[in-house]
C-alpha cells in the first residue's frame, strides 16, 4: 500500500454558540454560517510559520505562539515530539472579533484539526481537543471548551469536565433551528467574564442547574416547550445584559416572534434563540434585527439548523 502525503490542506472551522442560556462554560452547539477557515501545507523550511492572515484588520498576531492557531498547532507538533516539521498556516477570518461566536476557538480548532489532518491524522478528532482549548485559552486567557468542542465535533456538546476535557454529545431534534443575530459591537470575552462575580447564591445554582437538566432532557425527548422553558440563564445574562445595548428589547423581539427561548451567544454581544422550525427562526432573526436597527444599531442574521459536523476539510492536495 503507497501512502501519498498531503502537501496542503484546507478546512472550514463554524462558529458555535457558547453557554446556550443555562450551561455557563459547559454547553455549546455548532451553527452552519460563518466560520475561518485554515491552510496548512508542507514547507521545506523547518519550524511553523503563519504565513498570511486574511480578514482580521492586522489585528491578529503572526508570531505562533501568541496566536491562537498557531498555539494550538504547535501544542499538536510538540506532543508528537515534531517541533521542527515545516508546516505553514494560512488563517482567514471570516467572522468578527469579540463578537460571541467563537471567533478564536474556530481558529484553533482550524489550526490544530488543519495540522493534523496533514500530518496524516496521527489524533483521532476528539484527541485534538485539549491543543484547541490551549489555543483558545490563549485569547481569552481562560480555560473552557464550550466553543472549542462543537466546533470541532459538531453538534450540541456538554463539556461534563473542563479539567478532564471529558465531552458528551447531545441529542439534536429534527426541528431544532437556531438563530443568532450579532450587533455591530465588539466585546471581549476576558472583560466579559471580569464582570462576573466569583460566587453564585446556592439558590441561583439550584434554579440553573434544573434549567440545565431541563434543557437536556428536552434536548432528548425533542419535548420543545422544556427547551423552551429551560433557556433562562441566572448566572451571567443578569451581568452582560446592560453590555448590549436593546437587549432586552431584542429578547422581547424574540420571543413574540415565536422564539422557544433567548439569550446571549457566549460572552455577547450576539444573541441567540432556538426556535422550532425554519419559519420561526427565519422571523425571529428579521424581530431581533429590527430591535438593534430601532436604536440605530446593525446587526447580521445568521440562521440554521444545528450543525453537526463540525470542523471540516474543504479540500487538499
Ligand atoms: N463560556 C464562555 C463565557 C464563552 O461565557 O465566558 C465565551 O467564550
Amino acid at each position: 500500500m503507497s501512502h501519498v502525503r498531503l502537501q496542503e490542506v484546507r478546512v472550514f472551522a463554524p462558529a458555535t454558540v457558547a453557554n446556550v442560556a443555562c450551561g455557563f462554560d459547559v454547553l455549546g452547539l455548532a451553527i452552519e454560517q460563518p466560520g475561518d477557515e485554515v491552510v496548512a501545507r508542507l514547507s521545506s523550511r523547518p519550524g511553523l510559520r503563519i504565513a498570511a492572515v486574511t480578514g482580521d484588520g492586522g489585528r491578529l498576531p503572526l508570531e505562533p505562539e501568541r496566536n491562537t492557531a498557531g498555539v494550538a498547532a504547535l501544542a499538536l507538533l510538540r506532543r508528537l515530539g515534531r517541533e521542527s516539521e515545516g508546516v505553514e498556516l494560512e488563517i482567514h477570518k471570516r467572522m468578527p472579533f469579540g463578537s460571541g461566536l467563537g471567533s478564536s476557538a474556530a481558529s484553533a480548532v482550524g489550526g490544530a484539526f488543519a495540522v493534523n489532518r496533514l500530518l496524516g491524522e496521527p489524533f483521532p478528532r476528539v484527541g485534538l481537543l485539549p491543543f484547541a482549548v490551549e489555543g483558545e485559552a490563549a485569547a481569552d486567557g481562560a480555560w473552557h471548551a464550550d466553543n472549542v468542542a462543537p466546533c470541532l465535533l459538531g453538534g450540541i456538546t456538554l463539556i461534563r469536565s473542563n479539567v478532564e476535557l471529558d465531552v458528551a454529545p447531545v441529542p439534536i431534534p429534527s426541528r431544532l433551528w437556531v438563530t443568532v443575530v450579532h450587533p455591530d459591537i465588539v466585546i471581549l470575552t476576558k472583560e466579559a467574564r471580569e464582570i462576573l462575580p466569583r460566587e453564585v447564591p446556592l439558590g441561583t445554582a439550584t434554579r440553573q442547574t434544573g434549567n440545565l437538566g431541563g434543557l437536556l432532557c428536552g434536548l432528548h425527548a425533542s419535548d420543545y416547550r422544556l427547551i423552551g422553558r429551560s433557556l433562562q440563564d441566572l448566572i451571567a445574562e443578569p451581568h452582560r445584559a446592560r453590555l448590549i445595548p436593546a437587549f432586552s428589547a431584542a429578547r422581547d423581539a424574540a420571543l413574540s416572534a415565536g422564539a422557544l427561548g433567548f439569550s446571549i451567544s457566549g460572552a455577547g454581544p450576539s444573541v441567540f434563540a432556538l426556535c422550532e422550525g425554519e419559519i420561526a427562526a427565519r422571523r425571529v432573526a428579521e424581530a431581533v434585527a429590527a430591535a438593534f436597527a430601532a436604536i440605530p444599531l446593525k446587526a447580521t442574521p445568521y440562521v440554521s439548523p444545528v450543525n453537526p459536523r463540525g470542523v471540516h476539510v474543504l479540500s487538499e492536495r
